[in-house]
């Protein structure tokens, strides 16, 4: 459920037709919905329900990564929501957006000093530590600055995910994670080590997942590790369960398991744990709460025509990555279809963003959104081409505010340097 929606034959981001932020910001432009956002925290939270802990709800790490916009940021900390980040780059922004420190999650396989002594000085609630390596670093960093670092660690659960290769995490074969099988031994090891307290367990399986079979095959595993990991005398009050939860992108295919039913299955699987659960939804939070915007620069002729947009795989990397599939809709559909190729215009052939897509017929100077891309788009974007990045705005009610102002060329050129002997 999203807020953009068709109000007298225009699309409207909540209450404002899209036209009208063109207009004033050009395109493209990231477009995202407070109202969308706001529903998703409501119905995940909602569906976590009877999950408390010492009657404490699971706290909602939101991960960063899958949009890390100030405003999105912010808007999300307001709804009480915590944070997962990968990078001090991230940690530095769910800061500034007013996250709690000790709602804040650090994970990532490689985690450096400096991120390490950066997450120590604010007093972040956990690190997922990803191998006995970093268990040693963490240790050494955390005496350096006389903090204690909370710790839990990620465990690989060898289950397949079912999604995209690239998105997936919890097979052995993948660099996430300790083994199963080494569990024991590095808890072993973490609890010998000074500076670092042994808090919990945690597992992240992939991204964009649409069963849930593998997902309760890993809690599984976690729920009769911490058995064991107890019955060794280790004190696990926490369990992090990752994010994951796949959205719908097209229409046409069956929805993934909703939120409601992600939760039935989380009771089932935790029952009896007795641990404070911790979620790390990206994708669930921020996929439908966002647009790209684009304007259609002309519609090239051809046995299958090309409808060539001013966005391209600078501005939104999915198709190109991955193959994923984005609707993509007329801003002011005139009722009829037309099958298309949808490029960009970057000089590449992977610059597609559909083949053969049958969709509302557009021509040139018509906006176009591409949707669900609110996850893993603005985030992803780079300035190949030397394509500035694309503006972002954010909509609530019938106000829009830009949240990040198109960056100009000129910036791109100013940041860099001559070396002296090539300057004069
Ligand atoms: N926690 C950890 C440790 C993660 O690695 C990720 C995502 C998440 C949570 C959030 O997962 P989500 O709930 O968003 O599925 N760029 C790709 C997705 C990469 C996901 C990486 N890790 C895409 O565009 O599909």
């Amino acid at each position: 459920m999203d807020h953009f929606t068709l109000i007298g034959g225009e699309m409207h981001a909540e209450n404002v037709p899209l036209s009208a932020i063109a207009e004033t910001v050009g395109t493209p432009a990231y477009i995202y919905s407070a109202a969308t956002l706001e529903r998703h925290v409501q119905v995940f939270r909602d569906a976590l329900h009877g999950l408390e802990h010492d009657g404490q709800a699971p706290l909602i790490a939101f991960a960063v990564k899958a949009n890390p916009n100030g405003a999105v940021l912010a808007t999300l900390a307001r709804l009480g929501m915590g944070a997962d980040v990968v990078s001090g780059g991230e940690l530095a922004r769910a800061l500034a957006a007013g996250m709690k420190p000790d709602e804040i999650v650090f994970s990532g396989v490689g985690k450096s000093r400096d991120e390490m002594a950066q997450g120590l000085a604010a007093g972040i609630g956990q690190f997922n530590v990803e191998s006995v390596e970093e268990l040693d670093m963490l240790s050494a960093a955390a005496v350096e600055a006389g903090r204690e670092a909370a710790i839990a660690i990620r465990i690989n659960p060898d289950v397949t995910a079912g999604t995209h290769h690239k998105i997936s995490t919890g097979s052995a074969s993948n660099k996430f994670g300790i083994a199963y099988a080494r569990a024991m031994e590095a808890y072993a090891r973490a609890a010998s080590l000074p500076g670092i307290r042994v808090r919990g367990v945690a597992v992240h399986i992939g991204s964009q997942l649409t069963d849930l079979a593998p997902l309760e095959a890993a809690f599984g595993r976690m729920g009769a590790l911490i058995g064991e990991l107890r019955a060794a005398g280790h004190d696990i009050t926490h369990a992090d369960l990752g994010g994951g939860l796949g959205v719908p992108y097209d229409p046409a295919l069956p929805v993934p398991p909703s939120p409601a039913a992600y939760g039935e299955m989380v009771r089932r699987a935790t029952k009896g744990w007795n641990a404070r659960l911790t979620f790390e939804p990206g994708r669930l939070i921020v996929a439908n709460a966002g647009i790209l915007l684009s304007r259609v620069i002309l519609v090239k002729e051809a046995e299958t025509p090309f409808v060539v947009a001013d966005a391209a795989m600078n501005d939104l990397l999915r198709p190109s990555l991955y193959d994923a599939w984005h609707h993509i809709r007329a801003v002011k559909p005139d009722g009829t279809e037309r099958t298309f190729n949808v490029v960009g215009p970057v000089c590449e052939s992977g610059d597609t963003f559909a083949t053969g897509r049958t969709m509302d017929r557009v021509a040139a100077g018509d906006l176009i959104a591409f949707m669900t891309a609110g996850a893993y788009g603005a985030t992803m974007a780079s300035t190949y081409n030397s394509r500035a990045l694309a503006a972002e705005v954010m909509v609530q009610g019938d106000r829009f505010a830009v949240v990040r102002p198109r960056q100009p060329v000129e910036a791109l050129i100013a940041a860099e340097h001559l070396p002296e002997w090539l300057e004069g």
